[in-house]
């Protein structure tokens, strides 16, 4: 089966990096967000994206006019009646998940593939909330999503092979590696991602070394393009904090557990760059050392 159209459901940081490729890459697009408001702030967010890929020379003006041609908004789960895959990027809820996947299993027609941006929910939590299992997939987009060149795939043991090969071709088709992973917590990439994140933060938190020499020391010595608390500002320190936990719940390791510091951070409010507060100050006109 070929991917021709495709639905997004939410239009958040990775639903409209999702949307935004999707159309770059020729697929007629509808994005779908709970109120016109969240709607329209998710699309004010795609649209500067791609005005910078244009600034930076990827994208031509008359390729993003065509791109923004193929894309369309919308507040109704019905108007993904007609797509070939739908990807969904809500909220890391369980609940929220299984019921989206329950009504887009009803609402959409039996050849759909229906796929999740989780980055830690087994997939098969949403597979089983589906009359079509075998159609369901995770396909965790990296962030920022118009320039990392990463796919993750997730299988779950219901996913079918033919669903596999289609979402293959089109993640490919997207100009991305696909890697794929079997359904358990964390997958790849996290897995190895979030335990070295969880230590930077136990160094930071002994006194180990300063904010600045821990991301320094992991730029100029290992060649990261971010040291690792820049990274967690970046990714979101609920979002790491949300999938520590997971991974923690999951394998009883101490290495996936949130260190305090992280707690306390999430609790007050220090989200990272999105809040204007996390290891630097945004707000307060701090940035993450130059180097
Ligand atoms: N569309 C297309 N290309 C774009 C673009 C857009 N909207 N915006 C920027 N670009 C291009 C730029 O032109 C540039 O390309 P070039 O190298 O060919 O010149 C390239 O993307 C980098 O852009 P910038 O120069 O603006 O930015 P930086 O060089 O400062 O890099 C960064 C920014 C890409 C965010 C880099 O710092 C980075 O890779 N950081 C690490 C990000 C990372 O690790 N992400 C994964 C997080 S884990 C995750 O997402 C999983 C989740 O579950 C937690």
């Amino acid at each position: 089966m070929d991917i021709k159209t495709v639905g997004v459901v939410g239009c958040g940081l990775m639903g409209a990096g999702i949307a935004e490729v999707c159309a770059r890459s020729g697929y007629d697009t509808v994005v779908r967000e709970v109120t016109d408001e969240v709607l329209e702030k998710g699309m004010e967010r795609l649209r500067r994206s791609i005005g910078t890929a244009v600034e930076r020379g990827k994208l031509s003006s008359e390729e993003r006019d065509a791109a923004l041609g193929r894309l369309r908004g919308s507040t109704r789960l019905e108007e993904l009646a007609d797509r070939d895959l739908v990807i969904e990027a809500v909220v890391e809820s369980l609940d929220t998940k299984r019921e989206l996947f329950r009504t887009l299993d009803a609402v959409c027609p039996p050849h759909t593939i229906l796929a999740s941006n989780t980055s830690s929910i087994p997939i098969i939590e949403m597979a089983s909330a589906t009359q079509r299992p075998d159609r369901v997939l995770g396909m965790h987009f990296m962030n920022p999503v118009p320039v990392m060149r990463l796919i993750e795939f997730v299988q779950a043991i219901t996913t079918s092979e033919e669903t596999l090969a289609t979402a293959r071709a089109f993640g490919e088709s997207l100009g991305k590696r696909v890697i794929v992973a079997k359904d358990r917590a964390g997958f790849i990439v996290n897995m190895l991602l979030v335990p070295y994140l969880l230590e930077a933060i136990r160094m930071y938190e002994n006194g180990v070394a300063s904010r600045e020499d821990i991301d320094i020391g992991m730029v100029l010595g290992t060649n990261h393009p971010m040291g690792p608390l820049t990274l967690l500002d970046y990714v979101g320190l609920d979002t790491t904090y949300y999938i520590a936990n997971i991974l923690f719940e999951e394998f009883r390791q101490s290495q996936y557990a949130p260190p305090p510091l992280l707690k306390q951070m999430v609790t007050a409010g220090f989200h990272g760059r999105k809040s204007g507060r996390g290891f630097y100050d945004y707000a307060g006109g701090e940035q993450p050392p130059k180097v």
